[in-house]
């Protein structure tokens, strides 16, 4: 029988509405390339990942151009490594979902699917492969996290601190979050009001590993974040 693949599936059909750009943050240049085209080279360049599938929105005007681009120091060649799916929903979980039904004919049911945010560029082959080794022994599936490490604090309506939550056992979590094509696609279509793939998981039973992640793999969300993502692209705070 043969071994089970790893696919790459990008959500990037959201609108940067926090970053409040005139274009979507994930097509922001940092260190020489739109954020996406980072996501992407990292994925196509990476020898245990079959294929990588990015989801943008029907409207989007600059995709073509992102995988054009090429005034960076050379990538891997995108062509046939990546495929565009032009139909992003309203909600991450439905862009995710649309992804996954765009890639049926392609990965079975068994085989492996990371999926993981356009808006962070930091990923590093290293970490596809940590979370690879951590998970793939297992059924459930798993996702890159990070322990807490700030004292947490619960504010009351007027922005005062009125409890301090403990912090043991609290991870953030990042992407890619990594699950089986069929449990991934029954845990999101009955998912109601989730932020992550392994809430959906959570939410029918099953506890998806946490493995360790890093700072780098920080999600770009304000306009203060992508001076710090850049300095990690740079390789500098690594
Ligand atoms: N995303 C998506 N489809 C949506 C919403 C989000 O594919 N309807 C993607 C984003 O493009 C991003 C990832 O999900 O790669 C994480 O979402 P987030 O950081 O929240 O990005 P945005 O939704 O674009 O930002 P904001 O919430 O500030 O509008
Ligand atoms: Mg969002």
């Amino acid at each position: 029988m043969l071994l089970p693949r790893y696919f790459a599936l990008i959500p990037a059909a959201g609108v940067g509405a926090r970053m409040g750009a005139d274009h979507p943050k994930q097509y922001a240049r940092l260190a020489g390339k739109p954020m996406l085209r980072h996501v992407l080279d990292t994925f196509a360049g990476h020898g245990a990942i079959s294929h990588a599938f990015v989801v943008v929105s029907a409207a989007d005007g600059y995709i073509d151009d992102a995988l054009r681009d090429d005034s960076a120091q050379p990538g891997p060649a995108l062509a046939g490594r990546v495929t565009v799916v032009r139909n992003g929903g309203d909600t991450r979980r439905q862009s995710v979902l649309n992804g996954l039904l765009a890639m049926r004919a392609e990965v079975a049911d068994d085989e492996w699917v990371l999926v993981h945010d356009a808006a962070r560029p930091g990923l590093s082959p290293a970490l596809v492969e940590r979370l690879i080794a951590g998970v793939r022994d297992g059924d459930v599936g798993g996702l890159l996290a990070l322990p807490v490490v700030d004292t947490l604090k619960r504010s009351d309506s007027e922005g005062r601190a009125c409890a301090t939550v403990p912090r043991a056992g609290l991870w953030s979590a990042q992407t890619p979050q990594m699950f089986r094509y069929g449990l991934l696609k029954k845990a999101l279509e009955a998912a109601a009001d989730v932020t992550d793939e392994a809430g959906a998981i959570e939410a029918i039973g099953f506890a998806p590993r946490l493995v360790p992640g890093s700072a780098r793999n920080m999600k770009v969300t304000l306009p203060g974040d992508l001076a710090l993502a850049e300095l990690y692209l740079k390789g500098l705070n690594d």
